[in-house]
This record gives C-alpha cells, sequence and structure tokens, in this order.
C-alpha cells in the first residue's frame, strides 16, 4: 500500500519522488524502483537498507527481539506445536486443523524414501567429506529424479516438489551420516514422528534397533521448529535469487544450502563447537575475548551476534530451556565444554564491547550444545540446519513464484577500468 511519497533530491538534477510502502507491521518502505529512471541507482552491499521482495511468511522485530511465522510467535508454536504442522503454517499461511494435519503428516510419510539409485550416488564421495559438501551435491541431484515435479509454473508440481523436500532431507541428512560412518543407511520408518524417525536413520543399525527417547526426540522436533524460517537471510535469498531464474526447485534449495553453510549464517552452529574446543578451558577465555574485540584479528566470537536482532534472539531463549532438558534427561553435569560455554555467555553479556555492540548468544550457540549432547557429530550440525530450514525456503520459493516475480538481477557501482585496448602480446610489460 503506497499513501506516503518521499522526494529524492539530486544535486542538478529534478528530484524524484518515491511512494512509500507501508507493511502490516514494520517500518515503512521507500520503493525505488523508479529511481533508475533519473539515471541513479541506490547502493547497498550486505543489504544493509534494502527489502529484496514482499512476503506474508516471517515477520522478525529485531529491536525487540520478536520473531512471527505468519502471525504466531516463535515461542508459541514451539511449546503448543510441533514441527510438521509448522512446516504446514509456513507452507499454506494457516495452521492445520487436526483433519489437515492427519492429511498432511500422512502426505509426507509417503514421500520419506528416496529413489534407490540415489544411494550409488553417494559412493562417488570420499567417506570424510564433509556432510554439507555431500549434501549440495545429492540435493541437487534429487532434479535428475524427479522428473514429474520440475515444471515450476504448474502449483502441483511446486506442491509435490514442497512435500518431496520436506520429506526426504532427514533421510538424505541421515544416509549423509551413516555413509561417513561406513554403516549400512536406514529405511525410513513411517510409523514413527518426523523427529523420532530422524534420529532413528541416525542412530539405529539393522542389528540394533533401540527405542527413541521422547526428550530427546522432542528437542530434535523443537530444534527443527526453531530454524524452520528467518524470512529474507543469506540462504533464503539465494534460494529466492536461484528461483527468479526459473531454476527447478531442488537446484534452488541446493543453491540455499551452498549459503547456509558459511560459518557467518548456518555454519556457526559448528564453528561455536570448534571455538569452545580451540579456547579449550576457562582460563583462557580472557584471551579469546580480546581477540574478538581487536579489530586487526578477524577471529569472531562465534554463537554471538545477529544482523537483524539486537535484542536477544528469541530462538535461543527457547534453545536455551531445550538445552536444561535435555541436558537434565541425559544426566549430563560437570560437562567442562558446558561449563565455557555458559562462562562465556555471561562475560560477553556484560561485556562493555557486547554490551554496546548488542552482541548476545544467537540461536546457534545453544543448539550445538543440545546437538552435541543428543551425539550428533560436530559435521553434521549445519546439515540439520539445512534439514529444518527447507520448509523455509521452499515457502519462499513457492510465495515468489505464486504471483508476479522478476528475475533477480542487481546492478553495481562499477570502479574498473574505462574501456581500453588490448596491447599486443609481444609488446606487454
Ligand atoms: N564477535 C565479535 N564482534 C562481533 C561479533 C562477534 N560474534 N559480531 C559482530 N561483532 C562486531 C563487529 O566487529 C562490529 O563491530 P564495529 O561496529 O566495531 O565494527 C559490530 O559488532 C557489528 O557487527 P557487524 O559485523 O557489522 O554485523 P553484521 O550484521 O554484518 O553481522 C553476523 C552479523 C551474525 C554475521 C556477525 O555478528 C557474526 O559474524 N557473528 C558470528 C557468527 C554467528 O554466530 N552467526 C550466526 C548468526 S544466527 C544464525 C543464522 O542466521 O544463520
Amino acid at each position: 500500500m503506497a499513501d506516503k511519497k518521499a522526494q529524492l533530491i539530486i544535486e542538478g538534477a529534478a528530484p524524484v519522488e518515491l511512494p512509500i510502502l507501508t507493511g502490516t507491521v514494520g517500518p515503512d518502505v521507500i520503493d525505488v524502483r523508479g529511481l533508475g529512471a533519473s539515471g541513479h541507482f541506490t547502493f547497498d552491499p550486505g543489504f544493509m537498507a534494502t527489502a529484496s521482495c514482499e512476503s506474508k511468511i516471517t515477520y522478525i522485530d529485531g529491536d525487540k527481539g520478536i520473531l512471527l511465522h505468519r502471525g504466531y510467535p516463535i515461542e508459541q508454536l514451539a511449546e503448543q506445536s510441533d514441527y510438521l504442522e509448522t512446516c504446514y503454517l509456513l507452507l499454506n499461511g494457516e495452521l492445520p486443523n487436526a483433519e489437515q494435519k492427519a492429511q498432511f503428516v500422512s502426505t509426507v510419510k509417503n514421500h520419506t524414501m528416496v529413489h534407490e539409485q540415489l544411494k550409488s550416488f553417494f559412493n562417488g564421495f570420499r567417506r570424510d567429506a564433509h556432510p554439507m559438501a555431500v549434501m549440495c551435491g545429492v540435493v541437487g541431484a534429487l532434479s535428475a529424479f524427479y522428473h514429474d515435479s520440475l515444471d515450476i509454473n504448474n502449483p502441483q508440481h511446486r506442491e509435490i516438489s514442497a512435500v518431496r523436500l520436506v520429506a526426504k532431507m532427514p533421510t538424505l541428512a541421515a544416509m549423509v551420516y551413516k555413509y561417513s560412518m561406513g554403516q549400512p543407511m536406514m529405511y525410513p520408518r513411517n510409523d514413527l514422528s518426523y523427529a523420532e524417525n530422524f534420529l532413528h536413520m541416525m542412530f539405529n543399525t539393522p542389528c540394533e534397533i533401540k527405542p527413541i527417547s521422547p526428550v530427546l526426540a522432542k528437542a530434535m522436533d523443537r530444534i527443527f521448529i526453531l530454524h524452520a524460517d528467518h524470512e529474507q537471510n543469506a540462504s533464503t535469498s539465494t534460494v529466492r535469487l536461484a528461483g527468479s531464474s526459473g531454476a527447478n526447485p531442488f537446484a534452488c534449495i541446493a543453491a540455499g544450502i551452498a549459503a547456509l553453510w558459511g560459518p557467518a549464517h548456518g555454519g556457526a552452529n559448528e564453528a561455536v563447537l570448534t571455538m569452545l574446543d580451540e579456547i579449550g578451558d576457562v582460563s583462557n577465555i580472557d584471551k579469546f575475548i580480546a581477540k574478538a574485540k581487536d579489530k586487526n584479528d578477524p577471529f569472531k566470537l562465534m554463537g554471538f551476534g545477529h544482523r537483524v536482532y539486537k535484542n536477544r534472539d528469541p530462538r535461543a531463549t527457547v534453545m536455551k530451556q531445550t538445552c536444561d532438558e535435555v541436558l537434565s534427561e541425559l544426566g549430563i553435569k560437570n560437562d567442562p565444554q558446558l561449563e565455557l560455554a555458559m562462562r562465556l555467555e555471561e562475560i560477553a553479556l556484560t561485556d562493555p564491547y557486547f554490551v554496546e555492540r548488542s552482541l548476545y548468544p544467537n540461536v546457534d550457540f545453544y543448539s550445538g550444545i543440545i546437538l552435541k549432547a543428543i551425539g550428533i557429530p560436530t559435521s553434521m550440525f549445519t546439515v540439520i540446519f539445512a534439514l529444518a530450514r527447507t520448509v523455509g525456503w521452499i515457502s519462499h520459493w513457492k510465495e515468489m513464484l505464486s504471483s508476479p516475480y522478476k528475475i533477480g538481477r542487481p546492478r553495481q557501482l562499477y570502479t574498473g577500468y574505462e574501456q581500453r585496448d588490448i596491447v599486443d602480446l609481444k609488446d606487454r610489460k
């Protein structure tokens, strides 16, 4: 909706009038689409002040520490909902009623297996490959297996692809883990819940099927909910950008996985544990805090800070509670790494450097500790983030394709050479 206008005064040129758009909540947005006619572009590397799209899926108020999916606070979803219900909400806009939920769960379960031939794809990878490297490959490879749902202009195809991705990600994630361990891959079990089935495929073997702890399954489900979506972050924007060219959904999600891998984004959960290992002991914390503050040192305190949250990350609050539940279920007390993490948190929350910059622990700070306690190896942490975020990515992809959109094509401020002529090779210095 545009009722207000902004006026841009450009020296030596006529003023440009720009509409101001108003969302449901959140800051107004200056619509600069008409600016190109004046011969100017905006310059905003890192999207510090640019909305890349319109969306109805997720709202974040970073100053107040609020995260809403389709209007529902993340705390309520974590407490009163489950992951598949949250998936339905993100994909369809409303929470399901009992019948819709049963139907959705059953549809997802119908798609949990992957094509048998996909197994041989794994054999091309080294066993010690990073699981995220394998995930980028195998998820992209799904487009070679499901030709029947690749027409992005067909809403039914988009629907089937969305369900397939949500259903198959746990299977693929567990297959990646089993491959790295040299253990047989486990088929999904549709009598289990989404989280139970994932833990079953991760930790059970054909020769020993152990029951899944309900507390751990609940914790896993919560981790999935807390990572399900986070509006236009780097990986979601990557999925939208890839999708805007008309690429198929499996290729787009593979692009999202690649973007998520970086330590400034989803790779942070793995980086937190690596950092705790590196710090090693409480007595070394001061040294690492000093490194984090030193502008000449690239080291950053992993699991702290966020582009949007300048207050507590609401996901981190729920994650901390879950962390306490899991540690108590597993009887983990006096864990040195956990003590180290808690001490680090305490220092960072009181140190003026972190306080002035509003650098709070983010979702990745606690999720790593929980995942480690559940027995998931560090290298699988970001895979789990990818598994859970797939529904967010695919919801944004679907949203974009459901209304008129343009290929994403940013402009640039060119600072390279002006036109020049090639010097013959023999005359070059
Ligand atoms: N340790 C030390 N200093 C930090 C940290 C940190 N973790 N994060 C930000 N700063 C400083 C930064 O140096 C800058 O200082 P100054 O103003 O003096 O130059 C100031 O705080 C503002 O930071 P920024 O780098 O401009 O903020 P950004 O919005 O560009 O980056 C971030 C956000 C998440 C990439 C960054 O905080 C970071 O690298 N954190 C560590 C990695 C991490 O935990 N990432 C997970 C994010 S949550 C999950 C997800 O979204 O994937």
